[in-house]
């Protein structure tokens, strides 16, 4: 089986490496700092494994000896946001925690397909491409599909309707000038602007742009975990079984969508090698000024980084 690294073993990290488990997408690697919690949630998972029914084998390290060969390196590591904290306050800290866990990575991964998570999100794929001096496609920043998801749950909610049959697109940054796209979002094929009432829709809106600071608010000790793992299993299988999945996702553009050298959630397709192609939606005057508006907000917190 494929091998997976999870750099940063806290919630986001043991619950993603619980989904690729259970679902026997890939072995997993969890690493952290601190002593004795990889091991022993590793253990755990292991042990949880001969009553799933599944063969993947799941170890825990502090050290980035066992993570040799990764084909995929999922990075968690980081400080997560409390109450009153935006995901910005993060961004020294984890600046420090992401350029060191990149090197430590490549040390035994050189080939690794990079999928980011730690926040702020856009910021910190920016550093993880320039820390590892890596090609575009293979660092990819998870955000789109936890956003979209929210918005999608939130639909789901007001229809009562399958969240299968419900597609939402969320791009932009990670933060809470993200770009819910109502227009390209639908229920089974009817826009959800003729779906759902002008005021429900609004609210939702407003409520997937505030969904992190939702669960943060009710949590207190820290953030969301089980929807952004959900995500970075579906990435991680998406790269591992080339499904040339197109998902939102934060890739470093070169041009799309009208801007350059900035990492910005957009619909991207991922296959075997990471990155396949940007896919480039048909966007209205008032669309593509929120974009502005979210790609200026990053292009901000990119420009604050100190490498
Ligand atoms: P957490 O605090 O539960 O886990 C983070 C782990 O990273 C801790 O166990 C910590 O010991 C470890 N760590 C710190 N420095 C490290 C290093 N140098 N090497 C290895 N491990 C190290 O936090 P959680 O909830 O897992 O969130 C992790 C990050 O992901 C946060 O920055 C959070 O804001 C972000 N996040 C981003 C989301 C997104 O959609 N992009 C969604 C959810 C979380
Ligand atoms: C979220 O949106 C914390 O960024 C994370 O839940």
């Amino acid at each position: 089986m494929a091998k997976v690294s999870i750099i940063g073993a806290g919630q986001t990290g043991a619950t993603t490496a619980h989904f690729l488990a259970t679902r026997e997408i890939a072995d997993v690697v969890l690493v952290d700092i601190v002593e004795g919690m990889p091991q022993g949630k590793g253990l755990d998972l292991a042990e949880a494994m001969p009553v799933i029914g599944s063969d993947t084998e799941i170890v825990g390290t502090n050290d980035f000896g066992p993570t040799a060969g990764s084909e995929v390196v999922v990075v968690t590591a980081g400080l997560p946001r409390k109450p009153g904290m935006s995901r910005d306050d993060l961004l020294e800290a984890n600046t420090r925690i992401v350029k060191t866990s990149i090197e430590s990575a490549l040390e035994h991964s050189p080939d690794a397909i990079f999928i980011m998570l730690t926040n702020p999100l856009d910021a910190m794929s920016y550093v993880a491409m320039k820390v590892g001096d890596l090609p575009r496609e293979r660092v990819i920043g998870q955000a789109g599909i936890l956003d979209s998801a929210r918005m999608r749950a939130f639909v789901a909610m007001e229809l009562g309707v399958s969240v299968q049959n419900i597609h939402c697109y969320v791009l932009g940054g990670h933060g809470d000038d993200m770009v819910p796209l109502t227009r390209h979002s639908n229920v089974a094929g009817v826009p959800l602007t003729r779906a759902l009432s002008v005021e429900s829709l609004d609210a939702i809106v407003e409520r997937t742009r505030k969904g992190g600071g939702e669960i943060v608010g009710l949590l207190k000790t820290g953030s969301a975990f089980y929807a952004p793992a959900a995500a970075l299993a579906q990435m991680v299988e998406a790269i591992l079984k080339d499904r040339n999945l197109i998902v939102p996702a934060s890739v470093y553009l070169q041009g799309e969508y009208g801007q350059e050298g900035i990492f910005f959630g957009v619909p991207a397709q991922l296959g075997r090698k990471g990155l396949v192609k940007v896919i480039e939606y048909d966007l209205n005057n008032e669309e593509q000024a929120a974009l502005k508006a979210s790609a200026d907000h990053v292009r901000e917190t990119i420009e604050a980084l100190k490498l």
